[in-house]
């Protein structure tokens, strides 16, 4: 079991109101699967998605990762397993502004003081097609390719899970198809454990299995 999570909990406040975001959620993902999340905007998808990669902490229950329980570990430890083990695609890529396409993946690598961190990132700037945009800045990029660099970086330190958001909700729909065919190939090649936030139902049908989050828990579809 890669993912056990159980009677996870998180509320915000919105003014003296307190809205219950997840709500004794429960979830277990076997390794190597492939899991789509539906859900309507402000179902509390993103929410999830940031509690099970350790971003942000939950109010109840618990998420082990690999046998793990995250919320045993300290923040540095936390940070280090974040780093080697999970692969996050966000909507809007999350590249840094400063470093270029190829500095953006390698930067995941080196943060593993892996000695070959340069020649992995240019390998998989290849495999996601931008050996020729290797020198571009971020702004230099289109949303499409910045999705591709976020998607080898996510994957270049050969994630236990990956964890994607909305990856092509900021992308027109050509482009979009593309970038989620390239995730889709590059998690069977790696055979990867993916979970897959969206919100459009044929997106999902390309997974092993669908859950919908309503009223805070899970159900299956
Ligand atoms: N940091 C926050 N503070 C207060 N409310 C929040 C915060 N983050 C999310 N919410 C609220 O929690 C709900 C779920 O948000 P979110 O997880 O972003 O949903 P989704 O990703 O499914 O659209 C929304 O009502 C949103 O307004
Ligand atoms: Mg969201």
């Amino acid at each position: 079991m890669i993912l056990d999570v159980n009677s996870l909990s998180k509320s915000y406040l919105q003014g003296p109101k307190k809205i219950e975001v997840i709500k004794d959620l429960n979830l277990k993902v076997e390794k190597g699967k492939t899991l789509a999340i539906l859900g309507q905007s402000g179902s509390g998808k993103s929410t999830l998605l940031s509690l099970l990669s350790g971003l942000d902490q939950p109010e109840g229950g618990n998420i082990k990762l690999d046998g793990v329980e995250l919320s045993s570990l300290e923040e540095k430890d936390l940070t280090n397993l974040r780093a080697q083990k999970i692969g996050i695609i966000f909507q809007n890529f999350h590249l840094l502004p400063h470093l270029n396409a190829l500095e953006n993946i390698a930067l995941s690598l080196e943060i593993l003081k892996k000695d070959n961190a340069k020649e992995e990132a240019l390998k998989w700037i290849e495999k996601v097609g931008l050996l020729d945009r290797k020198d571009h800045f971020p702004d230099q990029l289109s949303g499409g390719e910045k999705q591709r660099i976020a998607i080898a970086r996510a994957l270049a330190i050969g994630p236990d899970i990956i964890l994607a958001d909305e990856p092509s909700g900021s992308l027109d729909e050509g482009t979009g198809n593309k970038v989620m065919n390239l995730i889709f190939g590059l998690v069977k090649e790696e055979g990867s454990t993916l979970i897959l936030v969206t919100h459009n139902k044929e997106l999902a049908k390309e997974c092993e299995r669908t859950v919908k989050l309503v009223g805070g828990k899970l159900e299956e579809v």
